[in-house]
């Protein structure tokens, strides 16, 4: 099997998209290194959503950084866990990621993960995600893999022993299939549309597979080529919780590259226009047939 770097350079990848690549996977390859040994207690800090960072959180997004701070060709980069972009230099790429996600999974020794979105641009407030070049989520389970796209459809990368990452599938592609994640099931309490959406999955006799983190929850939809995530937003808070920059635009872009699709419930969550960085939207993810039944189901609701 392809390693990295025979696999891009076979699909003809130019030498600075591989670069940036290469430092996206080298920050993973450390990340997967550390959350096998590193403490899983608080760090006494919290982020930018007032939410609590894990030492390992914070751990995550300095390797990211430093990785990141060595390569001339990444000139801004975004990170869920700060409030601003930081410009590293006059480099054309700009990443940004969420360093850990899911990371309250980590104790439980359930799968975290990272997510990469990469842009060419100067700044990320403006753009939309298919103006993406790039997308790469890592997965920390009980191995490492990589899922990557740079709009050539979509594979995975397995780390090894070695320790390389070796290409362990390709051509990626989402059909027909009766698999459901149904991320903030609270929201049923006032949410009839989403309570019946869920009873239909039900009835019809869907195999219910969630673990809370959303990257091992849409990368099942990927490996197993079928099935749908949704994070609907309801009162409290109307655009869901998940972030439309860090976590929502990667996972669309590679969704959209495996055939299947990726919305807010009226429109594709790529052609949303980040106004701000933590900017959150709901999102439903998987099959082309299931992310329109979500829209038709719960794309009509207004907070009353
Ligand atoms: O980053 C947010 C996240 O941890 C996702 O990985 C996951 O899908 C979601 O939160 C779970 O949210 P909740 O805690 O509301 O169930
Ligand atoms: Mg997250």
């Amino acid at each position: 099997m392809a390693n990295f770097c025979e696999y891009f350079k076979g699909i003809g990848v130019n030498e600075p998209l591989f670069s940036v690549l290469e430092s996206i996977k080298k920050s993973v390859r450390l990340i997967s290194e550390q959350i096998k040994k590193v403490d899983t207690g608080k760090a006494g800090t919290k982020n930018v959503y007032g939410e609590d960072q894990l030492a390992l959180d914070v751990l995550a997004d300095k390797i990211i950084q430093d990785e990141f701070k060595q390569n001339f060709l990444i000139g801004l980069i975004a990170s869920e866990e700060l409030p601003n972009e930081i410009k590293l230099g006059d480099g054309e790429y700009a990443v940004c990621y969420d360093p850990l996600d899911g990371s309250s999974l980590v104790d439980v020794n359930l799968a975290v993960g990272s997510i990469f979105g990469i842009y060419k641009a100067n700044s990320f407030i403006g753009r939309t995600g298919r103006e993406q070049v790039a997308a790469v989520i890592a997965i920390y389970g009980p191995r490492t893999t990589l899922l990557v796209t740079t709009g050539d459809g979509v594979v995975e990368f397995r780390l090894t022993d070695e320790p390389r990452f070796i290409l362990s599938k390709k051509n990626i592609r989402i059909e027909e299939g009766k698999m459901f994640a149904p991320g903030n099931l609270r929201a049923v309490r006032e949410r009839k549309d989403y309570l019946e959406l869920v009873q239909w999955w039900m009835n019809e006799g869907y195999t219910l597979r969630y673990s809370g983190g959303m990257v091992p929850d849409v990368n099942q939809i990927f490996l197993k080529g079928k099935g749908i995530f949704a994070y609907p937003g309801y009162s409290e808070c109307p655009q869901g919780k998940l972030r439309l920059l860090f976590e929502c635009a990667p996972m669309a872009f590679l969704m959209e590259q495996a055939g299947g699709a990726a919305s807010d419930g009226r429109m594709s969550i790529l052609d949303q226009k980040v106004e701000h960085l933590e900017q959150r939207t709901p999102i439903y993810i998987g099959a082309k047939k299931e992310v329109k039944r979500c829209e038709r189901k719960l794309g009509n609701w207004e907070m009353s």
